[in-house]
């Protein structure tokens, strides 16, 4: 199954993600996963995205349409895949549409995690990461059993550099502008799922899958 998960910042897609990856058996692609990995590890990719990453902004389309071909090739993609945070604007779902064409692809759902824009702010600036395995958690709505530590290996829990309330204001805005469009765009080719991401996590996920199926 080839997807792709869309929703504002704090909407859900990493949390939704990892439920479909692992009940699918298909790779998670987030493209602000590899971005932040590439800034970590200091190469090239992560020296031209730090700056746009740091104020909220979008890296510009050749770059990411870019590294999302590159992975799309691989061959664990055969199976699915689960594109996260791509595409994000109609240049990128054009280019997408093209990389697909190249590897004889379609996509089959496009899984819209809708939220109220009022709730993202205290999802984001609430958001706790572990910094060795990568698990999400929110301080109020998915909190570890103990404060500040990770349940799966004991690490102490940080926040995303980019969830300062200032820079948060910054994404939302950018993203609310380029949803709309997107949402059109898939929605006239007959691909698009939306649901209520303004429920528990769990139901949430119970909404996707029934949807899939
Ligand atoms: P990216 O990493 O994709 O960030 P984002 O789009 O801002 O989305 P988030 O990851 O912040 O939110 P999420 O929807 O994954 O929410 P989560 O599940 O964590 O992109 C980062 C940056 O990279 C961009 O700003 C840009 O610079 C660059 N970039 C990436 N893709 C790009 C592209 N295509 N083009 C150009 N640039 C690109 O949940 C959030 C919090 O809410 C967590 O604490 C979670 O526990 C909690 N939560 C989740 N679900 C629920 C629920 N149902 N109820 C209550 N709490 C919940
Ligand atoms: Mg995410
Ligand atoms: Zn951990």
């Amino acid at each position: 199954m080839n997807l792709i998960l869309m929703g504002l910042p704090g909407a859900g897609k990493g949390t939704q993600a990892e439920k479909i990856k692992e009940k699918h058996n298909i790779p998670h692609i987030s493209t602000g996963d590899m971005f932040r990995l590439a800034i970590k590890e200091g190469t090239e990719l992560g020296k031209k995205a730090k700056g746009y990453l740091d104020e909220g902004a979008l890296v510009p389309d050749e770059v990411t349409n870019g590294i999302v071909e590159e992975r799309l090739s691989m061959p664990d993609c055969e199976k699915g895949f689960l594109l996260d945070g791509f595409p994000r604007t109609i240049p990128q779902a054009e280019a997408l549409e093209e990389i697909l064409g190249k590897l004889n692809k379609d996509i089959d759902h496009v899984i819209h995690i809708d939220v109220p824009e009022d709730k993202l702010l205290q999802r984001l600036t609430g958001r706790r990461i572990c910094p060795t395995c990568g698990t999400t958690y929110h301080v109020l709505y998915n909190p570890p059993k103990e404060d500040g530590v990770c349940d799966k290996d004991g690490s102490e829990l940080s926040q995303r550099e980019d969830d300062t309330e200032e820079t948060v204001k910054n994404r939302l805005e950018i993203n609310i502008k380029q949803t709309q469009p997107l949402l059109d765009f898939y929605k006239e080719k007959g691909v698009l799922m939306p649901i209520n991401g303004d429920q528990h996590i769990d139901d949430v996920f119970v909404e996707i899958e029934q949807k899939l199926k």
